[in-house]
Order: C-alpha cells, then sequence, then structure tokens
C-alpha cells in the first residue's frame, strides 16, 4: 500500500489523555485495544459520541474487514478492484474496543475534512474518483447505524488532493485551500463566488511541492494564520487581502512531504483570548523526498511565533529527537504531546526510517513500520491510578453553552482541591498526515468561588467570548485538577 503503508505508525489517540507531570511519573503507557482494525488509519475523527472514524484510501486493493451484509462497491473507476466487497472506513468504540464496518465509495486518498456546527463531519476530496468529491458523516451513538454518505448535488469546484478544511466562525461553513497544484481557496457549502486564487500557495510550491496540507489556524481577530513550506501569512478571507507576511522559519520546510506538525497554542480567559501563538514542530531536510533513499536526518526543531504580535519572530528551540511525521495534540491540560514518526526520511512511499522514539512515550525501536492496522491508546502520566485521588468526575453540566455567558459545572473530586482547578474547551479536530485540522483549545475564566454542596464542587465558568476565538460546534469540555483532567464531557457552544 502507499500512503499509510508508508511506513508511518499510527496511533490512534483517544480523548480521555493526556499531559506529563514531569516528575516520576512522567512516562505514560500505551495500551493495545484493537489487534486488527482492518483499515489503516490514515485520516481519524473523534466525534461527538466519542466513537471515532478511522478512514484510509480506497484504492489499494482489499482491506482486512468485510463489508456487512453482503454489500459490495462497485467501481469501474479504481485501478485495482473494481468489485470491492471490503471496508475502508471503521467506527471504533472506545468504550467497548470494537469496530463496525463503514461504506465509502470514492476514493479518500489525502483527503482533508472537519465537523460542521452541528456535529456532522465534512470530508472532501482525494484522488481519482474522490477528487472533487463532498462526503458527510452525521455521527451517531455506539449502537447506531450511521453511516458516510456522498453529495450528489455539491462538488468541489476544483478538485483537492492534500488540501486543508478549517471550520468559520458560524460553524456552517468551512474553508478548503490548496492542494496538489491547486493554488486556490473555496468554500463548502459554496459561497457563490467560486475559486479564489492565493498566489501564496504558488509562491511556496518547490520542486518536491512542500507546500501540501497547508497548516491553517483561525485566530481570535478573525484572521486566518497560513503555513505553507517555510512561509506564512496573515490573511483576511472575507475581503481575501493578505495583511502580513511573516517571516520565514529558520531549518527545514516543515508541510508534506517534509510533514512537520502545527497547533494553535491555547487561547486563554486571562489576557482575553488576544493573543495567538503557533508552534511548528519537525520537518525533514531540505530536498529529502526528492533524495529519498539517503533517509536524511530529520528536523530537530520547533518554532514558535506569537503570530498576533506587531513585530513577530520564531523563537527556536530543539526537541529531544529529530522527527518528521509526528503528530502534535492538544491535551486537555494544554500540554502538546508529541508523537508518531521517524528520526529520518520524509513522509509518504517508504522514504522514511527509524522511528522517532520520545521519552514520553513508551515504544520500541523499530527500522521500518509495515502498515499498522493495530489501535492503541497512550495514556499520559496523568491517567496514572495514583492521581486517582485528584481526577475529577463532572457530574452536572449544560449540554448547550452560550458565547460571554456564565455556566455551571458540578464534579466530585475525591481529594478536595484547595484550588489549580481549570476548565478547558477542545475542538474535535480531523486528524490527518501529521496535522490536525482545525485543532484548538480554550482555557475559560472561572467566577467567583466554588460553591460546595454536600460532596459537589460547583465551577462557574465563563464561555468564549465570541466565535472568532472558538466556532460554534461541539466541544470536548475537561475539569482539570492540578494537572488531571476529568472524562470529557461534549458541550455545544452557540450563539
Ligand atoms: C449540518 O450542517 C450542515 C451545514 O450547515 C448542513 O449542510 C447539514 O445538512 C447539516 N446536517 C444535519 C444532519 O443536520
Amino acid at each position: 500500500m502507499a500512503f499509510c503503508g508508508m511506513r508511518r505508525s499510527v496511533w490512534i489517540l483517544l480523548v480521555f489523555f493526556c499531559c506529563c507531570l514531569d516528575n516520576v511519573h512522567a512516562q505514560g503507557s500505551w495500551q493495545l485495544l484493537v489487534k486488527n482494525a482492518g483499515v489503516c488509519s490514515m485520516h481519524a475523527a473523534v466525534t461527538r459520541f466519542g466513537n471515532v472514524v478511522l478512514f484510509d484510501r480506497t484504492d489499494a486493493g482489499a482491506s482486512q474487514i468485510n463489508l456487512p451484509n453482503g454489500r459490495c462497491r462497485d467501481d469501474p473507476q479504481d485501478l485495482i478492484l473494481k468489485h470491492d466487497c471490503t471496508a475502508h472506513s471503521i467506527l471504533f468504540s472506545p468504550a467497548t474496543n470494537s469496530i463496525r464496518p463503514l461504506f465509502l465509495q470514492t476514493d479518500t486518498w489525502c483527503s482533508s475534512g472537519q465537523f460542521f456546527a452541528n456535529g456532522t463531519l465534512v470530508q472532501t476530496g482525494g484522488d481519482f474518483d474522490g477528487n472533487t468529491k463532498i462526503r458527510f458523516y452525521a455521527p451517531c451513538p455506539d449502537n447506531g447505524i450511521c453511516d458516510w454518505v456522498e453529495s450528489s448535488d455539491q462538488k468541489l469546484q476544483n478538485g483537492r488532493w492534500y488540501a486543508t478544511n478549517q471550520l468559520l466562525p458560524d460553524g456552517n461553513s468551512q474553508i478548503l485551500m490548496g492542494g496538489r497544484q491547486v493554488f486556490t481557496l473555496e468554500y463548502v457549502p459554496a459561497n457563490g463566488q467560486g475559486t479564489t486564487a492565493l498566489p501564496f500557495l504558488q509562491q511556496t510550491d518547490d520542486a518536491q511541492n512542500d507546500n501540501y496540507y497547508p497548516f491553517v489556524h483561525l485566530l481570535p481577530d478573525g484572521n486566518l494564520f497560513i503555513f505553507a513550506n517555510q512561509d506564512s501569512i496573515l490573511y483576511n478571507y472575507r475581503n481575501n487581502k493578505v495583511l502580513m507576511k511573516y517571516p520565514a522559519i529558520p531549518g527545514e520546510p516543515r508541510n508534506y512531504p517534509s510533514a512537520g506538525s502545527s497547533v494553535l497554542l491555547p487561547l486563554v480567559a486571562t489576557d482575553g483570548y488576544k493573543q495567538a501563538d503557533v508552534l511548528i514542530c519537525g520537518g525533514a531536510h531540505p530536498g529529502a523526498f526528492r533524495n529519498a533513499k539517503a533517509f536524511f536526518p530529520a528536523s530537530q526543531t520547533c518554532g514558535r511565533m506569537t503570530v498576533t504580535a506587531s513585530n513577530p519572530t520564531w523563537l527556536m528551540e530543539n526537541m529531544p529527537f529529530r522527527r518528521t511525521m509526528g503528530d502534535m495534540i492538544l491535551l486537555p491540560t494544554g500540554d502538546v504531546l508529541i508523537i508518531n514518526g521517524a528520526l529520518n526520511g520524509c513522509q509518504g512511499w517508504g522514504n522514511a526510517k527509524n522511528a522517532a522514539l520520545n521519552p514520553v512515550l513508551r515504544t520500541q525501536q523499530r527500522c521500518q513500520f509495515p502498515t499498522e492496522l493495530r489501535v492503541e491508546a497512550f495514556s499520559p502520566t496523568y491517567l496514572n491510578p495514583a492521581l486517582a485521588q485528584l481526577r475529577p468526575t463532572i457530574v452536572k453540566f449544560p449540554a448547550v453553552i452560550i458565547y460571554s455567558t456564565p455556566f455551571v459545572v458540578t464534579v466530585t473530586i475525591p481529594a478536595q482541591p484547595p484550588g489549580g482547578v481549570a476548565i478547558n474547551l477542545v475542538s474535535a479536530p480531523f486528524t490527518t498526515h501529521s496535522y490536525a485540522q482545525g485543532q484548538r483549545l480554550l482555557k475559560l475564566a472561572l467566577l467567583g468561588d466554588v460553591v460546595m454542596v454536600g460532596k459537589r464542587n460547583h465551577f462557574t465558568a465563563i464561555a468564549p467570548p465570541n466565535n472568532n476565538v472558538a466556532p460554534t460546534s461541539y466541544y470536548m469540555l475537561f475539569v482539570i485538577n492540578n494537572g488531571v483532567p476529568s472524562n470529557a464531557v461534549w458541550v455545544k457552544l452557540s450563539p
């Protein structure tokens, strides 16, 4: 297999995990959940029901799991298997470690996605017959029967392969940009204005196309930060104006196929959600894809920039290890976990080798990864049973929270905390190719004192101020006590 088979280890992170307490417990642990998921998890998204949609491409031959009820997929355009009775997507339920095959018709290879405010996953593009496709997955509980629906009346205006989606503030539309040799942006649903040229995407193209899957982050001022290769801009999508060009990040190219990763660091109530910092880590040696069998050492650097500053510069730091094809994940505490990837080479086609080791992870060193069909969970140190006394349990919360409006979350905590409690919202991103599209975390303001009633603590938090800070959508809400998070509950953030 091509892409997943390119020796990337795919570890599926579940939502109830977290950070590193920088002490004796600073290891975390891995747990095997499913020995053979049947499909390779090229793409992954956690739904508002807490289950996980996983999928691969459709055009690489049979998977290792059959479609149910004798269903088959007939696709005259499929290059390898025109009559295919296997599934290329599954729903994984962490509560029971079970999987259910889902039906994907067209090719999702290197496609993109994002959730709408109503919790429906929108999934766009791919290769071959999937190039202009728009697919929907309206999620359901573990015992439901929901499945992929391919739109018959909407399609992308430009075919997009390796594009990036970002949910827009109203939660009902997404901006899509880039893709292989596509230097435009467009909207889903279409806004009636066709596609818009984005010359930045052409300017960042190079001999090995280091501008696929651009890193896009919606900033609290309503503009977009867009990063490709080593360059970045501040972009007002409402009038298509580039407001600022940022300095180039030192070091190596960072996007596919060099495959660094990027996150918008947590937005915090303590500064009125004004400051936005972007962190980009890893990547490949320049030209690594064109000279793939040299397996050059990957990038060891991270760059952090306050992108809302008037005179921003990259602050560089070294990671303990080199890494290409890492995944950066905002843990509920606001810490960033970097996992996956390799020490040498770059992304795609078996071009990487030497698993990236990280002291926070318990892994074995292996030289080449086969296509990985196992599903594992990484438990950060805060899940250590020794910390159970600190773990909050959410017993009451509102299903809907309103911008700028206080709301009460009721928790029990075995050891009553004198302080150190935080309430954070975490979006559900669409993860593929070392980058979680639409990932963001909000550290909320807490109001007044904790009210104790019996063994229950009532915390009052204030929802984010507006939809640029946090687009209308479902979020995971965590209560964190001295670095130890509760399980998440899903809340809808609404106007
Ligand atoms: C979810 O919202 C999108 C965008 O507004 C809409 O196209 C879609 O029909 C909605 N789906 C459901 C199941 O309500």
